[in-house]
């Protein structure tokens, strides 16, 4: 048949058959969720431009070149408003946080999301989408660097809880507005001299977002990234400190890292601690984040610490596919109710037993249409039952019904008995 329609460029379908490691990731990801102490919240996909604008910050490839934003219907008065869907979780969880009056709760609010989906006009490969999902937390109110610790550790132990095998964790510290701007005109002063050999993306992050530097790819500015002043070098005293305490805790909690004093973030509402995890030898982050301790300000509530994570499902999903992880398989049917006859009598009490069956939460099948008897048996065994409920208007009449075990011991397998329909839940429970 032609297909007329495609799924956007970027954009994906998730059939049935990935579900097992959606559910299998959600699962394991929720549990370590709350078993860390994090509460689950949901924010809605679309927010108000300016939410992210001011947050995300103006100079990134997110808010530069990636949001999906566009105007709103007119209200009554003719206004209107600019909307942006979803380019990332965190803004939104803050803006939640602010207008909910979570800050009134004993701090820190610790909250997660799970399969969030994420707009980002990206370029698309494999890896990479316009849709994407995010499991997430964040944790607001408390700028311990135990709060850190706890963040990474948490999504370490999903990645491991997963069975996922060489995960490397890299993480910094960038820094805040006390040491980070000395830093930044440093950084400017060492690229000054060397920009018109850089590419036209570092010309334009010499202006907008000097940090960004370190994060080109161009392998023509490698060597100057190399050899840029590093900001753990300029990191002021309780920037130092935090920091400290921060891979003294990792150590504790037995998650191993590395130092990376170039890792710095996507992102502008960033401050000290950054981290990110890949798996093996692939590039793409599996996971990502680090603290925003001006964030809840610029959305117009009181200075309020925060720290989170995004984790792309898709990319986990993908590095559990490469390393053969396989998810637990979908739950088959208990039973596959058979009719022997065509009649719309027999029809009714098949649909009346199949109903009573899952009414009493028994994982229970029955074909459509007018299939044969044989036809329904050769669906029962492909559907992998355990058992095949028979049903015949003489049998009914007679009282009884036919099972027969479709997967089972040798012994087992076969083996047919007449079960009177009033014990079948019994027999089925294995009652
Ligand atoms: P992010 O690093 O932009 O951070 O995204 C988090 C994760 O989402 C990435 O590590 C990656 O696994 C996945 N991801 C990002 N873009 C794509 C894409 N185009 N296709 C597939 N997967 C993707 C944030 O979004 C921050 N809000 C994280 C955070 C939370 N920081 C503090 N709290």
């Amino acid at each position: 048949m032609p297909v007329l329609y495609r799924a956007l460029q970027g954009f994906s379908d998730i059939l049935p058959e990935e579900q097992p490691y959606w559910r299998f990731f959600e699962n394991v990801a929720s549990h370590v969720a709350e078993l860390y102490g994090y509460q689950r919240i949901e924010t809605p996909t679309l927010e108000e431009t300016a939410v992210y604008l001011r947050t995300a910050g103006a100079g990134t490839d997110i808010v530069e070149k990636e949001m999906y934003t566009f105007e709103d219907r007119a209200d009554k008065e003719g206004n209107r408003t600019s909307l942006t869907l979803r380019p990332e979780g965190t803004a939104g969880v803050v803006r939640a946080y602010l207008e909910h009056g979570l800050f009134k709760l004993p701090q820190p609010v610790k909250l997660y999301y799970m399969s969030t989906p994420i707009f980002r006009h990206d370029k698309p490969q494999a890896g990479r989408y316009r849709e994407h999902h995010q499991f997430g937390c964040e944790a607001l109110g408390d700028s311990d660097p135990a709060v850190d610790a706890e963040m990474i550790s948490l999504l370490y132990q999903v990645y491991t809880e997963l069975g996922l095998r060489d995960i490397h964790l890299q993480i910094n510290s960038i820094g805040d507005q006390n040491c980070r701007p000395q830093y930044i005109e440093r950084l400017r002063e060492y690229y000054r001299p060397l920009l018109n050999e850089c590419c036209d993306d570092c010309q334009m992050r010499f202006e907008k977002n000097p940090l960004r530097l370190l994060d080109c790819k161009e392998p023509q500015d490698q060597a100057k990234i190399a050899a840029a002043p590093k900001i753990v070098d300029f990191l002021c005293g309780p920037c130092r400190e935090h920091f400290d305490a921060l891979q003294h805790y990792l150590t504790l909690y037995e998650v191993p890292c590395t130092l990376n004093p170039l890792l710095v973030r996507g992102l502008d509402y960033y401050t000290r601690t950054v981290f990110e995890f890949a798996a093996g030898e692939d590039k793409l982050a599996l996971g990502g984040g680090g603290r925003y301790d001006g964030l809840a300000e610029i959305l117009g509530g009181n200075p309020t610490p925060g720290i989170g994570f995004g984790a792309g499902v898709e990319r986990i999903i993908r590095a559990m596919k490469r390393q053969g992880i396989t998810p637990p398989p979908p739950e088959k049917p208990c039973a596959f109710v058979v009719y022997l006859a065509r009649t719309p009598e027999l029809k009714d009490e098949v649909v009346k037993l199949v109903a009573q069956l899952r009414h009493a939460g028994i994982k229970t099948e029955m074909s459509y249409g007018d299939r044969s008897a044989k036809a329904q048996m050769k669906q029962a065994n492909a559907s992998g039952a355990t058992y095949a409920v028979l049903v015949g208007a003489n049998e009914l009449a007679n009282g009884f019904v036919s099972v027969r075990t479709l997967q089972g011991t040798i012994d087992e397998e076969h083996k047919q008995v007449e079960v009177k329909p009033e014990n079948l839940i019994a027999y089925l429970t294995g009652g």
